[in-house]
């Protein structure tokens, strides 16, 4: 076997190294908004193009990531007892909040390591939190997307019925009805996610990707 050319990697395999494999750069698409505003719908389109286009990509959503990895005291009552519920269960209050992007935050960053392009659909309301997020990662690596959709046309949506839940006094804290929302001040992106198709809405986002050379031309 002729080893000259085979070079003893010290450190872990380097992100140029794993984009030369892939054809496309890693990075998190953190797509941001209201309940109801099409940041899981957007994100969901536009994963199906880039897998099409034969790029990798993978969403974190934040209903099933609250499944899981983030699981709330309920869940986590049943398999873990009390005392561990109360302890790492995640709520809706500030810092519940601010853990459960913390650690999405966390996870984007790997999945952006490893190549993938991790496209995250959470509520994150908290500016301060999606900006200590955006610290922790490499110039350009993290793209905030504001998907933007008026909280009256969320409301008539109401897709899970929760924001009836809230009015009717049901779920105390609900973003946007008694709870805040802090819009991006200078997002990467911002979709009118109020009239355009969550396919216009995709391909809006590719081409801002198409355009920072964050993957090749996929039309
Ligand atoms: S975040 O604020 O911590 O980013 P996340 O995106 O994970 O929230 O979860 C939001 C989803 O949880 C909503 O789409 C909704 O289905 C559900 N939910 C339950 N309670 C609340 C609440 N008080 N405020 C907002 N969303 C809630």
């Amino acid at each position: 076997m002729n080893d000259t050319n085979v070079t003893w990697h010290e450190h872990q395999v380097s992100r140029f190294e794993r984009e030369a494999m892939k054809g496309h750069k890693g990075c998190v698409i953190w797509f941001t908004g209201l309940s109801g505003s099409g940041k899981s719908t957007v994100a969901n389109t536009l994963d199906h193009k880039l897998h099409r286009a034969g790029l990798h990509s993978a969403v974190l959503d934040g209903d099933n990531v609250r499944h899981a990895l983030n699981a709330g005291p309920g869940m986590l009552r049943e398999t873990h007892g009390e005392s561990f519920a109360e302890r790492f269960g995640l709520g809706f209050s500030a810092i519940d909040r601010e853990e459960n992007i913390r650690r999405i935050g966390a996870v984007a960053q790997l999945f952006s390591q490893a190549g993938i392009i991790a496209l995250t659909a959470f509520i994150s309301p908290y500016r301060q939190d999606r900006d200590r997020v955006r610290r922790t990662m490499d110039a350009g690596e993290f793209i905030e997307v504001l998907v933007d959709t008026p909280i009256e046309i969320c409301e008539t949506r109401d897709p899970k019925g929760l924001y009836k839940k809230a009015r009717a006094g049901e779920i105390k804290g609900f973003t946007g009805i008694d709870d805040p929302y802090e819009a991006p001040l200078a997002p990467e992106l911002r979709l009118d996610a109020s009239e355009k198709a969550p396919e216009i809405l995709a391909d809006e986002v590719i081409g801002y990707l198409v355009d920072r050379g964050i993957i090749p031309s996929i039309a």
